[in-house]
């Protein structure tokens, strides 16, 4: 499979999506780890599995349902990806941010992404939520951008600026309505590993130090290729852990940990979300 993506694998996969629409999305939403639950509340017009996809990357992890809900939610016409892959999943990153692309092609001009991420900062508990303020792209720094290899002339330019990738309206919004509902919410800067292990107590220690709040294994690709298209991102972590950094913690982080706290968030990112919708 080739690295990059040209526009002819971005129309084809753009095409089927289409096809069963009579209304166009504005709003793209991706649902992280156990964050799915937000996809029952869309009147759908339209329910599409990955696997009918030309060209989509799958997911294989539990938690993910792996499909597209499109219809309306609060107003709006959303087109929702309940589940997402990840790079440890063995996509190159340009094929894991082609539903971005095809949600650029649709017209969609506004992206909400949702993650299950672990909590760094240390005022930070499980459960709590964190609207992203800023990213930092460890992974790449380490040489893994989705935007490698020819420019696609037709999104953005060849070096697409990343000061304010979360726009402060939406920020701000996200934060009033998460406040208004009495949720746990701080805002914060969200670091993204490769993963699919979890991180040493050395590793925590680090990313506390480089300025990081909150830890997780998606989101930062998309949101630069949603940049570089001139998307409005709006980033939402779900605090799912908290890492302490002790070389001897109390407990050891699972993915059913991960799951387990989805069950309690996935409430307070609906309610977020529809929030800022109804407020679009
Ligand atoms: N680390 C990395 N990714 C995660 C975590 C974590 O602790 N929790 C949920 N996603």
């Amino acid at each position: 499979m080739k690295e990059f993506v040209t526009m002819e694998t971005i129309e084809e996969a753009a095409a089927a999506v289409r096809r069963p629409l009579t209304d166009l999305p504005q709003v793209g939403i991706i649902l992280g780890s156990g964050l799915g639950g937000v996809a029952e509340a869309v009147e759908a017009a339209a329910v599409i599995p990955y696997t009918e996809i030309p060209h989509f990357p799958q997911v294989t992890v539990e938690g993910h349902a792996g499909r597209l809900v499109i219809g309306r939610l609060e107003g709006q016409t959303v087109m929702v990806m309940q589940g997402r892959a990840h790079y440890y999943e063995g996509y190159s990153m340009a094929r894991l941010t082609l539903p971005i692309r095809v949600m650029q092609v649709l017209g969609v001009e506004t992206l909400i992404v949702t993650n299950a991420a672990g909590g760094l900062n240390p005022g930070f508990s499980p459960a709590d939520v964190m609207i992203i303020r800023d990213h930092i792209n460890l992974i790449g720094m380490a040489g893994q951008s989705p935007l490698r290899g020819p420019n696609l002339d037709r999104f953005g330019p060849r070096f697409p600026d990343m000061t304010r990738a979360y726009d402060p309206a939406l920020r701000a919004l996200a934060l009033q309505v998460a406040r208004e509902a009495g949720i746990p919410v701080h805002e914060g800067v969200y670091v993204c590993l490769a993963g699919p292990n979890f991180e040493t107590p050395a590793d925590v220690r680090f990313l506390r130090m480089i300025g990081a709040d909150a830890v997780g294994m998606s989101t930062v690709p998309e949101v630069i290729v949603a940049r570089h298209g001139g998307m409005r991102v709006l980033g939402i972590s779900g605090i799912s852990n908290v890492l302490t950094g002790e070389d001897e913690p109390a407990a050891e982080t699972t993915h059913e940990e991960v799951l387990e706290a989805g069950r309690l968030l996935a409430p307070r990112l609906e309610t977020i979300v529809r929030g800022v919708l109804r407020r679009l």
